[in-house]
């Protein structure tokens, strides 16, 4: 039986993927290359750090550790300058009616995302009283495909794995969940989220009949 829902944050409850991708993106041409949409799908999910790695990868640059951490924290004020300008009405269409469908028959809610930023973008939005847990970025250390983080959140509702359903944008998010023994539901393109049970275009779309059928 299903006992709770986690939700990935970036993608799923905000649009703040499109945040990141612009601050990358920004970053990336600051440094004289540019990377592709299709390329941006790998970073999804994927913690600020590691993120640049892959994304210097790309353009063929070298850094130092201490370079690399200038380089995350330019674009974590970038990002946070397009967040801070925020409005609640900036939550994806369906989700806060989701989360409370969820809350009124009792599921658990739980967030789990990889951003470090989740407080303060569930503040903006104001919806940090519609979970019962929030396990982020601060809290984990493995990330995603890791499973830590959806696991945190069972065990910090209280529930089994395989009575939780992840709703995820994220390849390895996806993939986070599925190796925690978890079902899972994809927010976007079936074609890019293969592995999930369901892949819907938004939690617009999401309903407790779908949910109990997975
Ligand atoms: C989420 C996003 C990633 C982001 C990561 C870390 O998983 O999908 O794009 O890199 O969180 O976010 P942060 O806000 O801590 O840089
Ligand atoms: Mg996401």
């Amino acid at each position: 039986t299903i006992k709770a829902c986690i939700f990935d944050l970036d993608g799923v409850i905000v649009d703040t993927a499109v945040y990141h991708y612009k601050a990358w993106k920004r970053l990336a041409n600051s440094l004289g290359f540019d990377f592709t949409e299709h390329q941006n799908e790998q970073l999804k999910g994927v913690s600020r750090v590691r993120s640049l790695q892959l994304i210097l990868g790309w353009g063929g640059v070298t850094k130092t550790e201490a370079e690399q951490e200038q380089l995350a924290t330019q674009k974590n004020i970038w990002y946070m300058e397009m967040v801070n300008q925020m409005k609640p009405e900036e939550i994806l269409p369906g989700a806060k009616e989701f989360l409370t469908t969820c809350r009124k028959v009792g599921l658990k809610t739980a967030l789990g995302s990889a951003s470090k930023n989740s407080m303060t973008i569930l503040e903006k939005i104001g919806i940090t009283d519609m979970f019962d847990a929030v396990i982020d970025g601060n809290k984990v250390s493995k990330a995603k495909p890791d499973p830590e983080v959806f696991l945190a959140g069972a065990q910090a509702l209280g529930v089994l794995p395989e009575e939780c359903v992840v709703f995820e944008d994220a390849i390895a998010g996806v993939e986070a969940a599925v190796a925690g023994d978890m079902k899972v539901v994809g927010i976007g393109s079936p074609d890019v989220l293969t592995g999930a049970n369901l892949v819907i275009k938004g939690l617009d779309e999401m309903t407790l009949d779908k949910l109990y059928k997975l």
